[in-house]
């Protein structure tokens, strides 16, 4: 199975409003599927969806480690299909992100706090649970490339953007949670 070559901010494909996937459980979408698991351990991220490997259909995968999850428990390699999110509340907090198609750089955005995911998985059966934290940053970012949406057009402040090494060396406190009426999105 080949690795994808991954498309970086700039190319069009990523300012697309991807298609519904009509076959979940077809065999095409088996074997995207599984190019982009390999094409994400390849390249070592959290999340990878399908336009960011010039396919402009709505699906993605992601993964965290136990690290990143807040309860010590990893979420192991998910598929989800034609995603819709709803936020559960108006908790927004800002948190790191990379991506991908952006590499390099990190920037603190603000997302929802706790999200409902509905969709389908690999198998085609439906998708329908709540998530927050890390998993739900994650999920939102990668639904948001199905809209043709990067993390810095949903950034507030870009006091918070800058290189990996440069933003590690010198961490930036983020603020607190802030109510959604607080906050420019
Ligand atoms: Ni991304």
């Amino acid at each position: 199975m080949p690795i994808l070559k991954i498309a970086r901010m700039g190319h069009p494909i990523l300012l697309q409003h991807a298609a519904e996937v009509v076959e979940p459980d077809g065999p095409e979408i088996a074997a995207l599927i599984q190019n982009m698991a390999e094409t994400l351990e390849d390249a070592g991220g959290v999340g990878l969806a399908a336009p960011q490997v010039f396919t402009a259909l709505r699906l993605f995968i992601y993964e965290v480690p136990a690290s990143r999850t807040g309860d010590a428990v990893a979420v192991p390699l998910t598929t989800v299909i034609n995603p819709v999110v709803t936020a559960l509340d108006d908790e927004i907090e800002l948190g790191w992100e990379g991506c991908l198609s952006i590499p390099g750089l990190r920037a603190a955005v603000p997302r929802h706090r706790n999200i409902r995911l509905t969709g389908f998985d690999a198998g085609g059966k439906p998708i329908d649970k709540t998530l927050s934290g890390f998993e739900a940053r994650v999920v939102q970012h990668e639904t948001d490339h199905l809209n043709g949406v990067l993390y810095p057009m949903r950034m507030s402040d870009f006091r918070y953007f800058g290189f990996n090494e440069e933003t590690m060396r010198y961490p930036l406190p983020l603020p607190d949670i802030r109510p959604e009426s607080e906050t420019r999105l």
